[in-house]
């Protein structure tokens, strides 16, 4: 049976931020279904801060080749199957990209674990792995976070920001956001129960982490980078604060001139540390990271608000939004 496949390509490079102009749409038919390979019809794909990166060359992800189908994790059902390892209506979490139908080998598949009133977009969501694992990873398992901690996060109100939040609350870390604009901070303290919201697009930061804490920080989570990790690194406690890095958003759109950490000293000064981290890297984890986070999805304890973009011709303009900041929680495109 043939399926009709549209797909968002890329059409050139560009220096800085992309433009809407840089992606190309296109419809193809599906005939053919090799032995070992299935067809997907794509459900959801996580808008991740990663894709920015590959439309660049020399990117860390692998820069996307001209007329490459954009890169994306999502979940999708499979319509058709040459492989034993996976039939017609099972639900699956991988690399499906931009594009509306997916032709993948099934090995390179996950088979979604639908038990315990799980939904497939759960895994593009709080057990996504690069939305809630990720923040799991981070917190958990590169920063050590304990109970009484004060805990910096910046892109505090976005996917992963949204998940530190709440996995550092309830572990029971005191936690201070970082996020633009009165709404967004207001999301933070009473959607996600932040304890302190930082607006950094209209307040000194540097002068409210100094007097959010007093004693220090123990714990910065960062997902912006810049400036920001200066006034975090300024404000660590006295000793064995630990810094996360997760990403620098506010970097990836230059990423030959990258701002680094002046006051990178402090670590020293401190006896603190900065680790950066993989999420794929801590893969032995994800079980345990599952566990907790589905247990405290169990108990009512996560919260992820989704900004869904219906329409794989949007895809272009939602990886714009990500990084003008336009939306709450977890950005998905619906193809
Ligand atoms: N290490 C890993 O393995 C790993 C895995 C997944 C994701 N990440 C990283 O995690 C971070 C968050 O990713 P996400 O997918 O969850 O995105 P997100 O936080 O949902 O969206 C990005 C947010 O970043 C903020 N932002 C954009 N430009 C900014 C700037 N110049 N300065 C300050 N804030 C800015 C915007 O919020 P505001 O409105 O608040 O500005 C925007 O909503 C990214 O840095 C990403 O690269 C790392």
């Amino acid at each position: 049976m043939p399926h009709t496949n549209r797909r968002v390509f890329l059409k050139q490079y560009r220096e800085g931020m992309p433009s809407p102009e840089d992606f190309g749409i296109e419809d193809s038919e599906i005939t053919d279904v090799p032995a070992g390979q299935v067809v997907v019809k794509v459900d959801k794909l996580s808008m991740d801060a990663w894709i920015r990166t590959t439309l660049t060359p020399g990117s860390f992800h692998e820069t996307a080749g001209l007329g490459a189908t954009i890169r994306a994790l999502g979940v999708g059902q499979v319509v058709e199957s040459a492989s034993d390892a996976l039939a017609v209506g099972e639900w699956v979490y991988g690399l499906l990209s931009a594009q509306t139908h997916a032709l993948l080998p099934a090995a390179g598949l996950t088979k979604l674990d639908l038990s315990n009133s799980l939904q497939p977009r759960d895994f593009v969501g709080p057990l996504g792995v690069t939305t809630g694992l990720t923040a799991w990873v981070g917190l958990i398992a590169v920063a050590e976070v304990q109970a009484g901690d004060l805990v910096l996060v910046s892109g505090a109100a976005g996917a992963v920001g949204s998940m530190v939040v709440q996995l550092a609350k309830a572990r029971g870390a005191r936690v201070i956001g970082i996020a633009g604009g009165p709404d967004k901070c207001r999301y933070l303290i009473e959607t996600l129960g932040a304890d302190v919201a930082i607006d950094y697009k209209n307040a000194d930061v540097a002068a409210e982490v100094a007097r959010a804490a007093p004693a220090g920080i123990n714990v910065f989570f960062d997902n912006v980078g810049g400036e920001i990790l200066d006034i975090a690194l300024e404000n660590l406690a006295p000793a064995g604060g630990r810094v996360a890095i997760c990403g620098a958003i506010s970097q990836y759109s230059d990423m030959d001139n990258v701002r680094g950490p002046a006051k990178y000293l402090r670590l020293a000064e401190r006896n603190a540390s900065m680790k950066g981290f993989v999420v794929s890297h801590h893969a032995a984890r994800f079980p345990e990271a599952k566990a907790e986070i589905a247990a405290l999805m169990r108990d009512g304890k996560i919260t992820l608000p989704e900004h869904l973009v219906e329409g794989i011709d949007h895809f272009a303009e939602a990886l714009l939004l990500l990084f003008a900041g336009g939306h709450t929680g977890n950005m998905l495109v619906q193809p």
